[in-house]
């Protein structure tokens, strides 16, 4: 490993200003050189690997939970380059919150804003990415919305949104572990093609059809017994039609709503008071926050999913972009589509 002295000096990112409605541009953010940080007492220096690119970075941008001159946050796979923490030494490997910069520090008086504590990686068990997707926090959203909220019945049909995604890909396997027939829905033909051939959905149907509504319809004859929902808007539209009396909605996100000009993302499913306006007292909404479902479901989940990852029965496609530099792009193509699996800037 590389000796590091507190003149060397690191790339990061650091937020520019508060954004306005759309989509993520260079303009918000600034490309700063600063010293690497020196641990503290009980603290550790590491050095970023993989940084996660997810959508809820782009809300917190715009709601002003994080402000203009913050270091851009973003989960992270990293190694310890040095460390004063007894949990620690050299050479570890740890998920922990680098935020969007090649080194960051972890430990005592560092606020990560994450309710997913620092753990340590064993990088011979699965390949240490997946520690910020399949087996870190997507996969618990997915198994949290899918498995703990809508207790999905063998026989039934599960549809989800955003198939081929992060979440989405997850959520639909996991359906289909429990005996669903899992439709997705997705964009390209070749993201629809993927989610059937190779992850064993049963239909995808594209929200870029101008059919979508009779697509589904086509690809639901019993109608829709459980929505895992990560994208709202017309999607949604064409999902609530099709909802069987006691069906089950996980409302995971809306990520077709991040762009609005209200930046206090409007959930098309409820008004400013948090009640549901979809109007169907047959349908059980849930709203999902993963945070919820960490202290009771984190351990059994990831026993779960990571002998389901070793035997190949849960697949996971991850898109890697290479360079921190790249990081304000790869979060603007991952929130208007542009990804294809979970969005990792390779650091
Ligand atoms: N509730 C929670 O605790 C929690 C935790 C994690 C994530 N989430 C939510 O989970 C969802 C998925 O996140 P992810 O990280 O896995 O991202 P992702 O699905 O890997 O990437 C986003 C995908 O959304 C689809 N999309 C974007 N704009 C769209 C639009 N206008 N209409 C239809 N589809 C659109 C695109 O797929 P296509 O090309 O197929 O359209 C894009 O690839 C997001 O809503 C996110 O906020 C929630």
């Amino acid at each position: 490993m590389t000796e590091l002295s507190t003149t060397d000096s690191q790339h990061l990112w650091r937020l520019a200003r508060k954004p306005s409605k759309g989509w993520p541009t260079d303009g918000d953010f600034n490309w700063t050189e600063e010293p690497i940080p020196d641990p503290g007492a009980n603290q550790l220096c590491s050095r970023t690997i993989y940084l996660s690119m997810d959508p809820y970075q782009w809300v917190r941008r715009r709601t002003g939970t994080e402000q203009p001159g913050d270091i851009c946050h973003g989960r992270t796979v990293s190694q310890v380059v040095k460390s004063n923490h007894s949990d620690y030494d050299e050479g570890d490997y740890l998920f922990n919150t680098n935020g969007w910069s090649e080194f960051g520090l972890t430990g005592d008086g560092i606020d990560h804003f994450n309710y997913m504590l620092p753990r340590k990686l064993d990088a011979t068990a699965a390949p240490l990415s997946t520690a910020i997707g399949v087996l870190g926090m997507l996969g618990l959203t997915a198994y949290a919305g899918s498995i703990v909220q809508c207790d999905p019945q063998p026989g039934e049909t599960f549809v989800v949104s955003a198939a081929s995604g992060g979440v989405g890909q997850i959520a639909g396997q996991l359906a289909r572990i429990r005996g669903c027939r899992v439709v997705g829905i997705a964009g390209v033909d070749e993201k629809c093609q993927y989610v059937v051939n190779e992850l064993g959905f049963d239909a995808c149907v594209s929200h870029l059809s101008e059919t979508l509504g009779d697509d589904l319809k086509c690809a639901c004859p019993d109608g829709i017994d459980v929505y895992f929902e990560n994208v709202g808007g017309k999607v949604f539209d064409a999902v609530a039609p099709l909802l069987n009396t006691k069906s089950r909605v996980s409302v995971c996100g809306m990520i077709s709503q991040y762009g609005l000009a209200d930046p206090h993302i409007s959930r098309q499913l409820w008004n400013e008071t948090g009640q549901p306006h979809f109007d169907r007292n047959d349908v059980t909404i849930h709203d999902l926050f993963v945070g919820n479902f960490v202290k009771d479901y984190q351990t059994k989940f990831l026993a779960e999913a990571s002998a389901w990852y070793r035997d190949g029965e849960l697949k996971y496609r991850e898109d890697f972009w290479d360079g921190l530099e790249k990081a304000p792009k790869a979060l603007n193509a991952m929130l208007t589509g542009h990804n294809f699996g979970k969005m990792i800037v390779r650091v």
